[in-house]
């Protein structure tokens, strides 16, 4: 029997700044060049656009990226399925399609459901061995190919970001952003997984962003005090480190 997954409250301004809507560069990095990554990938794989294709958004909140991503792929036909674990973000998601309340680590589809299945910034919210088991159940449910982006820790140096990282969410000045649950996996750890499981799966992209420090203040709304002691809490580790995976279906 699995363990009830925390929810976690992802701030009052998601609208805005899961899109990418910001002055500031780290949020426009972190957030804001997805759908265009994303909608390239899929107009590199999936070239029959008469075709209904099936989507599934894992973690897909209010739909803020799916949305976006749907914009620049207006001559697709999608048949779409959104999942998360918090019903309020799933009731109030955006997207036209079906909406389900699940935990990603235990999809309720069967073996390639689906021709593309999506997933952004959702495995730093679980353990690692539940990461590991969602990484799985993306490769299980994917017809053709998933893409999968991650915020994750420094690849160089990892137990001494996490160190440093970690105490920002245990702060009883940073209320809002007080949390557990959490792990921050580097890309190395999910790819080790992934080899180990014999999943299928290309690196395209992973970079080190600055500014880990931005979301938070943005999302919570995080007073100028609040803000100064995050990002002198953070130093030298204020930054993560975003890579993005084509994984496609566990043979
Ligand atoms: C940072 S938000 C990202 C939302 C969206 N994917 C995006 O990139 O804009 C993380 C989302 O993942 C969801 N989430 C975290 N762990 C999950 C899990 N195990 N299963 C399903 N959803 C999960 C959270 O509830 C939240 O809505």
């Amino acid at each position: 029997m699995q363990n009830q997954k925390p929810i976690y409250d992802m701030g009052n301004a998601t609208a805005g700044v899961f899109k990418g809507n910001s002055i500031s560069d780290s949020i426009k990095q972190i957030y804001g060049e997805s759908a265009g990554l994303f909608s390239n990938l899929i107009k590199s794989k999936l070239t029959d656009i008469k075709k209904e294709y099936t989507l599934l958004d894992v973690g897909s909140s209010k739909g803020e990226l799916l949305a976006d991503i749907l914009e620049l792929l207006p001559e697709y036909n999608f048949k779409i399925t959104i999942t998360d674990t918090n019903p309020d973000a799933v009731s109030q998601n955006c997207i036209d399609g079906e909406k389900i309340v699940a935990d990603a680590e235990l999809l309720p589809f069967d073996d390639k459901s689906f021709d593309l299945v999506i997933m952004r910034y959702v495995l730093q919210f679980n353990l690692f061995e539940n990461q590991k088991n969602i990484i799985s159940e993306i490769s299980r449910v994917t017809k053709v190919f998933a893409i999968v982006q991650h915020g994750g820790a420094d690849s160089f140096d990892p137990e001494s970001w996490r160190e440093i990282v970690n105490r920002i969410f245990i702060d009883d000045d940073l209320p809002q952003i007080k949390r557990s649950g959490m792990y921050w996996s580097t890309a190395e750890q999910i790819e080790n997984h992934m080899d180990n499981q014999n999943i299928k799966y290309e690196r395209i992209l992973s970079k080190k962003i600055q500014g880990l420090s931005q979301p938070f203040i943005e999302r919570y709304s995080l007073s100028n005090e609040q803000a100064t002691k995050l990002r002198t809490m953070l130093g030298d580790k204020d930054f993560l480190t975003q890579t993005t995976w084509i994984i496609y279906s566990k043979e």
